[in-house]
């Protein structure tokens, strides 16, 4: 009798255990990602652009509050300036911009919105889709391609890993909602 029940607690135990284990080591697979999706985007300078800055005391620094969130919806846009294209002075005016919208000879382009958000970020989204809009450099429902300054083309030799890793990370921002300016042609 008492090698029938252990028995049986054996057999319901054992695959409970398995279980478990796969669940934890799922888990910290998932944080490893996570957290190599960070460095990632540390290190491809994503915040460079995509983060709005915000005026402190110690001057302008990247707003903590609107991480990956793009250039914000309710800033003004700027005018281009009618200078000529190539000239020092317009080279003077892509980098006097904030770091969330650029002018060039494409015209002016907005720095994205790469939060979870489902209407204005990348909510709805999955890594398919966000592996083939860096490799492809190719905005997936505008059917258009990425305008500068946006640097995909380095990104694109990123491994299916990586950048799997760097929308794992994506996915656990702050959703912010903030619907970004479409790319402006020059005149
Ligand atoms: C030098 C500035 C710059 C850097 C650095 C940068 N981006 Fe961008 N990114 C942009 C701009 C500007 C756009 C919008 C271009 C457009 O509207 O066509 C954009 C667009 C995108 C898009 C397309 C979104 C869509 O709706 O299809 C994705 C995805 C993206 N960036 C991800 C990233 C990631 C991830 C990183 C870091 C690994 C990064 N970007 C770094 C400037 C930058």
């Amino acid at each position: 009798m008492l090698r029938k029940l252990l028995l049986i607690t054996l057999l319901i135990s054992v695959p409970h255990l398995v279980l478990n284990a796969q669940d934890s080591s799922d888990d910290s697979a998932r944080k490893d990602r996570i957290r190599r999706g960070k460095q990632l985007v540390n290190e491809g300078r994503c915040n460079d652009c995509h983060t709005p800055l915000v005026e402190t005391k110690d001057g302008l620094i990247p707003d903590s509050k609107r991480t990956l969130s793009g250039h914000p919806s309710d800033s003004e846009i700027p005018e281009i300036p009618a200078v000529e294209l190539n000239s020092q002075e317009w080279l003077e005016f892509v980098s006097s911009l904030d770091s969330t919208v650029w002018a060039g000879q494409w015209g002016l382009s907005f720095s994205t919105n790469l939060t979870p958000d489902p209407e204005s970020g990348i909510g709805k989204w999955n890594e398919e889709i966000f592996i083939e809009i860096m490799r492809s450099g190719r905005h997936v429902n505008l059917k258009r391609g990425i305008k500068p300054p946006m640097p995909w083309k380095d990104y694109a030799k990123l491994s299916d890993e990586d950048l799997g890793s760097i929308f794992a990370y994506l996915e656990t921002l702050q959703p912010i909602g903030n619907a970004v300016q479409k790319p402006i042609p020059l005149p």
